[in-house]
């Protein structure tokens, strides 16, 4: 499968790189929403789901902030990224100091029946997943949460927005290709990309959910310039595989941008949206 759908998978280096980055961007406003309705919900322990978990930067950042004791299943189609989560995050702990109990699941959130994944989830929640999914998917994933009650956090969904500082010759026709790379099928179908806020908001108030988007920016400059190099490779590569006779052009770009950023004379914002909804009580 890594072989067949090679955007799919994600290396566990590049997760590392970004989990500083992701968890100083996220929208406080919202992880202290969803943590006030799981306190108000009648359970003893709080059922979370993790969709496309990956190395588990989503847990380490949710599950201090959340009170009460917590079960998290964690799902993922990458054996090897969840192998790694269970390796090193036996001794997490929540605000009150109480050992959080971990499973791993490795399934395909394409697979005929993954909904049962969900089931006993008091909050299902994603981390940089729903780019890489399709508009008919988020819709069944609104239905499943629905039938159970289940509120959602899914934060750091790309929104389309990358703005270079200063602006450079040749970043919108790579952001170009990038934009038309992210709708590239990532083994669910054509790929939403930065549609994805806006569809999982139709798709959750459709099933009557109270939605609330926030957004939750990258800002990269020469303070965390190995997130930054590594992200204008990654775009350089997504842009030669779109434009492959384009090469020599996109090659000349990525290294004027690697060597100013480098040098402190380039920021970079990109745009995510962050999202919590909560089902009709
Ligand atoms: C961009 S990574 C984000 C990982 C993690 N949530 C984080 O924030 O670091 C996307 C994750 O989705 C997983 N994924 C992609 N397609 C999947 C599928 N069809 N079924 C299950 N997981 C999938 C990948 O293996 C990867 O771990």
């Amino acid at each position: 499968m890594k072989d067949t759908a090679p955007h799919a998978y994600f290396e566990a280096d590049w997760l590392s790189l970004r989990e500083v980055a992701d968890h100083q961007a996220r929208a406080t406003l919202l992880t202290d929403a969803a943590s006030r309705w799981l306190a108000q919900r009648m359970s003893n322990e709080h059922h979370i789901v993790d969709l496309g978990a990956g190395r588990g930067s989503n847990l380490r950042y949710l599950a201090p902030r959340l009170t009460r004791s917590q079960r998290w299943r964690l799902i993922d189609h990458d054996p090897d990224l969840l192998r790694a989560v269970k390796r090193e995050e036996a001794g997490l702990v929540d605000t009150a100091g109480m050992p959080i109990t971990l499973e791993t699941e490795t399934l395909d959130l394409n697979a005929a029946r993954f909904e049962a994944g969900l089931d006993g989830a008091d909050l299902v929640t994603a981390s940089a997943l729903f780019d890489l999914v399709t508009r008919e998917w988020i819709e069944r994933l609104a239905r499943a949460c629905a039938a159970r009650s289940a509120a959602v956090l899914f934060v750091l969904s790309i929104d389309g927005t990358i703005d270079f500082a200063p602006t450079g010759e040749d970043d919108d026709f790579v952001t170009d290709l990038l934009a038309a790379h992210q709708r590239r099928d990532k083994s669910f179908g054509t790929a939403l990309g930065a549609e994805a806020p806006a569809v999982l908001r139709k798709a959750f108030e459709a099933q009557g959910y109270d939605v609330c988007l926030a957004n939750s920016p990258w800002h990269i400059d020469a303070g965390n310039a190995a997130l930054g190099t590594a992200l204008i490779e990654g775009w350089r590569s997504a842009a030669c595989e779109q434009a492959p006779k384009a090469t020599a052009r996109i090659d000349a770009w990525a290294e004027a941008r690697t060597r100013a950023l480098m040098a402190g004379a380039l920021s970079i914002t990109v745009g995510h949206q962050d999202f919590f909804a909560t089902p009709m009580p």
